[in-house]
């Protein structure tokens, strides 16, 4: 794929709102010696999330945007660009994007959803599988596109639903494969 350009890493961004768990295993995952990715910037819309720590444990840079407007997200695009950000990873990022920000960075952006896409786009993903008594849930990592949860499928990991599990138990259960997930879905689709 044109993202992976000789033996450079790729530089990355990563996107979040909260407690940052993926982001911790994606630091971790680029400090890795075949790692295809380095994470060049920390990128969050809430000045509160949790996970802006590992910026400052890891050195990393951070920025913290609202998003709530044209003018907002130009100058996350003007950051990005001016750092050469390659790759952007949605790590529970809690804003959409526009169409005009996706424009930029056209195939260039992945996010993790807590479901087996294209089953259950949106919130509450765990809530609804339960209710919908489905044998197992998941998560998905995808490019994104103008639609919500729904650019094409980079890859998925299965989990079962047990009859005593709740949206809680279930959310813990996935996040331990979306840890596993994430990284591998980028080496996927930096060979695909
Ligand atoms: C994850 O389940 C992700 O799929 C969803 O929000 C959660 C974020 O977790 N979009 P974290 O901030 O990476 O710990």
């Amino acid at each position: 794929m044109a993202l992976l350009t000789g033996f450079n890493k790729i530089n990355t961004a990563i996107f979040i709102s909260g407690t940052g768990s993926n982001l911790k295993s994606l630091i971790k995952f680029s400090k890795l010696k075949k790692s295809p990715i380095t994470i060049g910037m920390i990128i969050s819309n809430n000045p509160k999330s949790k996970g802006l720590k590992y910026a400052k444990i890891n050195k990393i840079k951070k920025k913290v945007f609202n998003f709530n407007s044209t003018i907002s997200e130009k100058k996350v695009i003007n950051e990005l660009k001016k750092d050469n950000i390659n790759l952007i990873c949605l790590a529970g990022f809690m804003k959409i994007l526009s169409k005009e920000f996706i424009k930029n960075f056209n195939g260039k952006i992945l996010n993790i959803h807590p479901s087996l896409l294209p089953k259950y786009k949106g919130l509450n993903t765990h809530v609804k599988a339960i209710k919908n008594k489905d044998k197992y849930s998941g998560c998905t990592v995808h490019l994104v596109n103008s639609k919500l949860d729904s650019g094409k499928i980079i890859d998925q990991k299965k989990v079962r639903i047990n009859k005593l599990d709740t949206p809680e138990t279930l959310a813990k259960k996935i996040l331990v494969q979306e840890h596993k997930l994430y990284p591998e879905a980028i080496i996927k689709l930096l060979n695909l």
